[in-house]
């Protein structure tokens, strides 16, 4: 029965990591996968989760199923702390959400339930995307269509190009935008952008479907769900995926929340109907522990307070590792860097070429995809130097 199966191709992110576990220099750094890393070069437990799980430890008495909707007053907490907690559509209870394993379960859940909602559906990704959005959505049965977004030689967005094939988008169709920190670019849309995207949406009946991985890893976690609840409020429907992988660094936990705006109240109750059974036909329900973690955290002041500033750390360190990249980079004689502060979030295109990445791997034990997208998360201030000066010598 499987004898005919051919391996596929490795996944380059997962040969990357292999690479870099052999790899015996002592300076080696890896920037593949997206997951911040401490000044010591590790992936810490926040100690609010740690705090958390202690609690969880001691109180928890049973391990019984709790259905496939997973843990309730999480995906609640999570919702207000997506839309803050009096926005409109929040108040009108508009709100569908429900406990996902990860930002990825959300999304592939989301595209489950938009296949049952018509023949055909299509959605637009941004060009580029992050690389897993087209399977997540794609073999659910999805159409994938793109729209320009990032311009490589001028290192930002390409908006008047995007607003153009917005407007040319069939009424019907989803457009998915990421919330912030666009992965893989950093390249975010401004406010102002935002609104404008959100004018052509509307005039169009185009649905809006939110990625928000990185909320809190930006600018704040209310300016990075600004486009969310925007969308939210002006538009009548709109999918959103969120995920607590990166902000409560619960990577490996699996934990997001898959969310629907419906048109009115009355509509919620047949729409988390259908996630739920979606779910029971997948996973049959998510993994409780991080969901648990996260509804402590966000319901108990103290929790989330120093959550909060754990959270701003990890966002002041990106920042400013992006600035000191820009400046290090400039006393080395290469002043073309400066996109790289400007951006946001865990990743930035480096601009460099395959070859160039190659030989950053082969003479200096530096590790990224070929595209040259750097996970910023990976750099610090011990090893910050090091990478600039290996940069230099390739460029
Ligand atoms: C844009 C984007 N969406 C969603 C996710 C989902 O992540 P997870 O399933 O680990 O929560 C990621 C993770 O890297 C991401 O970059």
């Amino acid at each position: 029965m499987f004898t005919h199966l051919e391996a596929l191709p490795a996944d380059p992110l997962l040969g990357i990591i292999e690479r870099f576990a052999k790899d015996t220099n002592p300076q080696k750094i890896d920037l593949g996968v997206g997951v911040y890393k401490d000044i010591n070069g590790q992936t810490p437990i926040l100690s609010s989760v740690k705090q958390a799980e202690a609690q969880l430890l001691d109180q928890q008495n049973s391990k019984a199923y709790l259905g496939a909707r997973g843990d309730i007053q999480f995906a609640e907490l999570m919702s207000e702390l997506a839309f803050g907690q009096h926005h409109p559509a929040l108040v009108a209870q508009r709100v569908a959400g429900l406990q996902t394993p990860g930002g990825c379960g959300a999304l592939r859940v989301a595209a489950e339930l938009l296949v049952r909602t018509k023949d055909e559906v299509t959605i637009w990704v941004s060009d580029p995307t992050w690389a897993n959005h087209i399977p997540l959505l794609g073999s659910a049965g999805i159409q994938i269509k793109q729209y320009p977004y990032y311009d490589y030689d001028n290192k930002s967005i390409k908006f008047q190009q995007m607003l153009d094939v917005l407007q040319q988008i069939p009424e019907g169709d989803l457009v998915l935008l990421h919330a912030c920190c666009h992965n893989p670019s950093g390249a975010d849309l401004s406010q102002a952008q935002w609104q404008q995207v959100v004018d052509v949406l509307e005039a169009r009946k185009i649905v809006p479907f939110i990625d928000m991985a990185y909320q809190g890893f930006g600018e704040s976690l209310d300016d990075d769900a600004f486009g969310l609840r925007l969308v939210a409020e002006r538009l009548p429907e709109a999918v959103f995926a969120v995920s607590c992988s990166k902000n409560f660094g619960l990577y490996r936990e699996r934990v997001g929340v898959v969310g629907i705006i419906t048109e009115s109240a009355s509509q919620v109750p047949p729409v988390i109907s259908h996630l739920a059974q979606i779910v029971r036909g997948i996973y049959s329900m998510p993994p409780d522990h991080g969901a648990a973690i996260v509804r402590l955290i966000l319901s108990q002041a103290e929790l989330k307070q120093q959550w909060l500033q754990e959270l701003q750390h990890m966002r002041e360190q990106i920042q400013q590792t992006r600035e000191s990249l820009v400046s290090i980079m400039s006393s080395l004689g290469h002043d073309q860097f400066g996109f790289v502060a400007q951006e946001k979030g865990m990743f930035s295109f480096l601009g460099i070429t395959p070859q160039q990445v190659h030989r950053l791997a082969e003479e200096s034990a530096i590790y990224l995809v070929d595209s040259s997208r750097i996970n910023v998360a990976g750099l610090n201030v011990k090893n910050l130097p090091y990478f600039c000066e290996s940069v230099a010598k390739i460029l």
